[in-house]
């Protein structure tokens, strides 16, 4: 079919998805040309470590034992599973150990993938210290404070979260609840 006998609604048609397509192959180059000239990782860091010998062992097993099929820690992993960076800032050592060996006991809701017969019921039967190993590691990802993994804000005060939690913040929940910031400048 030549070009002159295109109706003029499938000329636009084709012309507009032709345009984005362009536009998306000459984003992503730049993008990647962007990327390769920075001198630091496009996305902060948002999990600081410090592994002892028993956690760097566990990291090892991380990996070989498939975790990062589903998870990502550190540099590991793929993205679109449950992401475990900073899960050391949320959880306690107890807590990881238990949820690795008997996950239906600890999670607060129904697993998907960790339960006795799903795709992740095999991390269970792995050996004790294996899995002691594996949740020292897990211990150690501790969220820098205020990123997205961390469950405390950042340290500094912030005036406009002042101003907006005075605004919107019923008065049943400034009398219930704890002030989180107040935690976090004064830790327990
Ligand atoms: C088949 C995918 C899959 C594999 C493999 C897998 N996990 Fe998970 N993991 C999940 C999912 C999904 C969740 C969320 C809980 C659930 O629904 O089971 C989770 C949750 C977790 C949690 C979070 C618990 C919490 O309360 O926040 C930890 C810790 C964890 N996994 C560790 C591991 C380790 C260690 C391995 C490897 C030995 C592993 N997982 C292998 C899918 C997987």
């Amino acid at each position: 079919m030549k070009l002159s006998q295109l109706k003029l609604g499938e000329k636009i048609l084709f012309g507009v998805t032709g345009l984005i397509i362009v536009f998306a192959v000459l984003s992503f180059i730049m993008l990647e040309v962007y990327r390769s000239h920075l001198d630091r990782p496009m996305y902060p860091a948002t999990t600081q470590f410090d592994f002892s010998p028993e956690g760097q062992k566990g990291s090892r097993l991380f990996r070989t034992h498939g975790c990062t099929d589903c998870h990502r820690a550190l540099r590991n992993g793929t993205n679109q599973g449950v992401s475990l960076d900073g899960i050391g800032s949320k959880r306690s050592l107890d807590y990881l150990l238990q949820f690795l060996k008997k996950p239906e006991t600890i999670y607060e809701t129904k697993t998907m993938d960790h339960g006795p017969t799903k795709g992740a019921a095999y991390v269970a039967k792995l050996p004790g210290e294996e899995l002691h190993a594996i949740a020292v590691f897990l211990s150690e990802l501790k969220a820098i404070q205020g990123s997205a993994d961390a469950r405390l804000p950042m340290p500094e005060r912030s005036g406009f979260v002042d101003e907006m939690v005075k605004i919107w913040a019923p008065d049943t929940w400034k009398k219930e609840r704890r002030d989180l910031r107040e935690e976090a400048a004064s830790p327990k």
